[in-house]
């Protein structure tokens, strides 16, 4: 159980922390800066922290660099990671396996639905009709969504980080697949503020690969971009993207993807190949028994895994011992085999395709490629590898280390984006893969119209709106019906409201607001500022001086002019103007008869000066949606409801209601700590949630700030 041994990378010194007497120190007491890159993958995830030796891959507790991304609910504890994966035979039917790829899903996806059949743990309908999830757990029947066992995953990812740091480690940055919707988005953002972690930034996962394989490069051009395809294949999807390098910046051209090229589906493949063989030899349904199905299933990914690293036509064994009916079986199978079966399947025209695809969206020929890179387990079955080099026409590289470099890629990104650190100047511009619509309409009807971000929109990136209105002003995001979702998929992602109110005594008013979408790839209102135009009356001078000789006189009218110009050009440019003009018009005053300038000094006082002030102030944004059905209820420790229902005075009635907008994090009485994520309207009886809302953003819509004021709300 040691905590196994970190690999320094070789960007050893690009990230600094800024704190580094307490690095230096190395006490495990002493805070030390770091950043967590999570490789969440399907099948195996991977921990990466940037420190300021470098970044290291972070070892689990079986000294494993990837841990598999799975969670078993057993009769007194859960099983996560490399403890999930070994009840998994034991204990099949509460052990959930690649939740990921059923995150955000809805049981109306009839395709998705069918593929989840041969998984042996129950699938159920959830709140709002999401795919979840029915297991035992603590001998009472539990439903779960992915997006809860997808923050047990975090929160045990967190943990083998913190081990290896001998400190608390917080600030993350989580890879996603380029696909991911914003409501998948959203819901791994909400997993891992369940997990305690704070998500700095989501990143795609071939955008993480190409940050770690350009910050290290210092021969970067300057003009003529060089530009590179990586291709990931992984456990569900391979992702193709082509990235445009220079000095100090990669911008993605395009991301594609395809689910028919996969690790499962070359599984899948050989299973029922071999299926085939024994219920033909043997008379054996595998199909019938989940224990025979999944005892087939990993060994054929054994079998492909040895196909990929023996020559084509050596025969390799695959033998199940106690498939079904007390029966063992064996039977064998070469490299060639599998190739044709691939090739039948049409795997690689599938290859060809999503490769075209990338290159097609980029307006990037095969030709101007100036490499190929390769990450992702799938990526090492030769046949692939060939496939791709025949495709484009060159060898396909690994530079990069094919398992780490997105785990890697995402440290280095969280590190970027955390105040702790000073990491290479390095700019990362992404690509937008759905396009979204913003509909904006003000309560009185003044301000209506609408902003798209187009597919293939810079990410982060913003556009301006100014709007004349004197009401709250509403945005409403959705995918436009073009967007390249699943059918099911709502089109709905979010509605922001910019509480305008109208102001006394304004000349005019607007709303200047700076819209698009976040690092994260997610919409968001940047900034909303309200600018307001009010008319000034100058204050009337506070004594006058006594008459002067006439060269003191001018010293002391243009100081006095002097004074109110900078108390303008304080407020605003225009306003030094008329205090210009003041200064000029005081000293020709004071060669003027003293009748003359009673009687001016007497019309001044009927009409006082007066001036617009051009005035700015921030608009409280409150963002009432986010996702219409997410739920996000985890106890960190095992039957933590338990207790804390038992021992706290939280009914435990109120403990599963659930939404990611709002969220506290609560000690029980008996130290039991656990996630409360509460539906601002489910809640509201409840937790009088929804006056602490509309408080708590009065200027901040930041989620630690809902968290303050849910705190504050149970504490009463
Ligand atoms: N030597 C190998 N030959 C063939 N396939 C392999 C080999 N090693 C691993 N794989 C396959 O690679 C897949 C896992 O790859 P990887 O860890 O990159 O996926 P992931 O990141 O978990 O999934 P995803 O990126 O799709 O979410 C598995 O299907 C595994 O069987
Ligand atoms: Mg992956």
């Amino acid at each position: 159980m040691g905590r196994g041994a970190v690999a320094r990378h070789g960007a050893a010194l690009l990230v600094l922390g800024l704190t580094a007497c307490c690095l230096l120190q190395g006490s495990a007491a002493a805070p030390r800066s770091v950043a967590m890159g999570i490789d969440l993958g399907t099948d195996n995830s991977v921990v990466a922290l940037a420190r300021k030796q470098g970044v290291d891959i972070v070892a689990n507790e079986a000294s494993q660099r990837s841990t598999p991304s799975i969670v078993s609910f057993g009769h007194d504890q859960r099983f996560v990671g490399e403890g999930g994966f070994s009840q998994r035979l034991m204990n099949l039917k509460n052990t959930v396996v690649e939740p990921k790829r059923m995150l955000a899903k809805r049981v109306s996806d009839r395709a998705f639905m069918d593929e989840l059949k041969v998984e042996p743990f129950e699938v159920v309908e959830g709140e709002g009709g999401e795919v979840a999830v029915k297991v035992q757990l603590c001998g009472s029947e539990r439903v779960f969504r992915p997006v809860q066992v997808i923050a047990t995953l975090l929160a045990n990812l967190k943990k083998i980080a913190e081990t290896d740091h001998e400190a608390e480690v917080v600030d993350v940055a989580i890879s996603v697949p380029c696909f991911f919707t914003e409501h998948q988005r959203r819901a791994i953002r909400a997993a891992a503020e369940i997990a305690g972690l704070k998500c700095l930034r989501l990143i795609n996962d071939n955008t993480a690969t190409a940050l770690a394989y350009g910050i290290t490069k210092t021969d970067l051009p300057e003009a003529e971009p060089r530009k590179i395809a990586f291709v990931d294949c992984g456990r569900d999807c391979m992702q193709v993207s082509i990235v445009a390098f220079k000095k100090g910046h990669l911008k993605v051209l395009s991301h594609a993807y395809s689910k028919s090229v996969s690790g499962r589906r070359v599984d899948s493949i050989l299973f029922d190949h071999f299926a085939a063989e024994f219920a033909q030899k043997h008379k054996l349904d595998v199909r019938s028994q989940d224990k025979a199905r999944l005892r087939l299933i990993l060994q054929c990914e054994k079998l492909k895994k040895t196909l990929s690293a023996v020559p084509l036509d050596l025969e390799s064994p695959l033998n199940v011992e106690c498939l079904m009916n007390d029966m063992d079986v064996s039977s064998t199978l070469t490299r060639q085999q599998l190739e044709t079966m691939l090739d039948e399947q049409k795997l690689f025209d599938s290859v060809a395709a999503t490769c075209q695809e990338a290159l097609t969206l980029a307006g990037v020929t095969k030709e101007e490629l100036d490499g190929v890179e390769l990450v992702g387990g799938t990526s090492r079955i030769p046949a692939l590898r060939a496939n791709l080099g025949g495709f484009f026409n060159k060898e396909c590289k690994t530079t990069i280390n094919a398992a780490e470099s997105v785990a890697r890629g995402a440290a280095l990104a969280c590190a970027m984006d955390s105040p702790s650190f000073k990491v290479r100047e390095f700019k990362v511009t992404d690509w937008n893969m759905y396009p979204v619509e913003m509909a904006y309409k003000s309560q009185d009807g003044a301000a209506t119209g609408s902003v798209l971000l187009k597919r293939g929109a810079e990410v982060p990136g913003a556009e301006s709106l100014k709007l004349d209105t004197a009401s709250p002003v509403s945005l409403e995001w959705a995918y436009t019906q073009d967007a390249d979702v699943a059918a099911d998929v709502p089109r709905a992602l979010a509605s922001h409201e910019l509480k305008v109110s109208a102001k006394k005594g304004v000349l005019k008013q607007s709303v200047l607001a700076k819209v698009g979408l976040d690092n994260s790839g997610c919409v968001t209102v940047a900034e909303a500022n309200l600018e307001t135009q009010v008319e000034e009356i100058l204050p009337p001078p506070k004594s006058k001086p006594p008459p002067p000789a006439p060269a003191a006189a001018d010293k002391a009218g243009g100081g006095a002019g002097k004074a109110d110009g900078k108390d303008a050009d304080e407020e605003m440019g225009e306003a030094k103007e008329e205090g210009d003009a003041g200064k000029a018009d005081k000293k020709t005053k004071n060669d003027k008869k003293p009748e003359d300038k009673a009687q001016e000094e007497k019309e001044e006082e009927k009409a006082p000066e007066k001036r617009v002030v051009t005035r700015r102030e921030k608009i409280p944004v409150l963002l009432s949606c986010v996702m219409a059905h997410v739920s996000c209820v985890m106890p960190p420790a095992m039957c933590a409801l338990v207790h804390l229902s038992k021992h706290s005075a939280l009914p435990s009635s109120h403990v599963p209601i659930c939404h990611p907008a709002v969220h506290a994090r609560i000690h029980a009485p008996m130290h039991v700590s656990m996630c409360i994520v509460a539906s601002a309207h489910a809640c509201a009886h409840a937790w009088r949630a929804e006056t602490s809302i509309q408080e708590c953003t009065q200027g901040c819509t930041h989620s630690a700030c809902f968290r303050r004021c849910v705190m504050k709300e149970y504490s009463h």
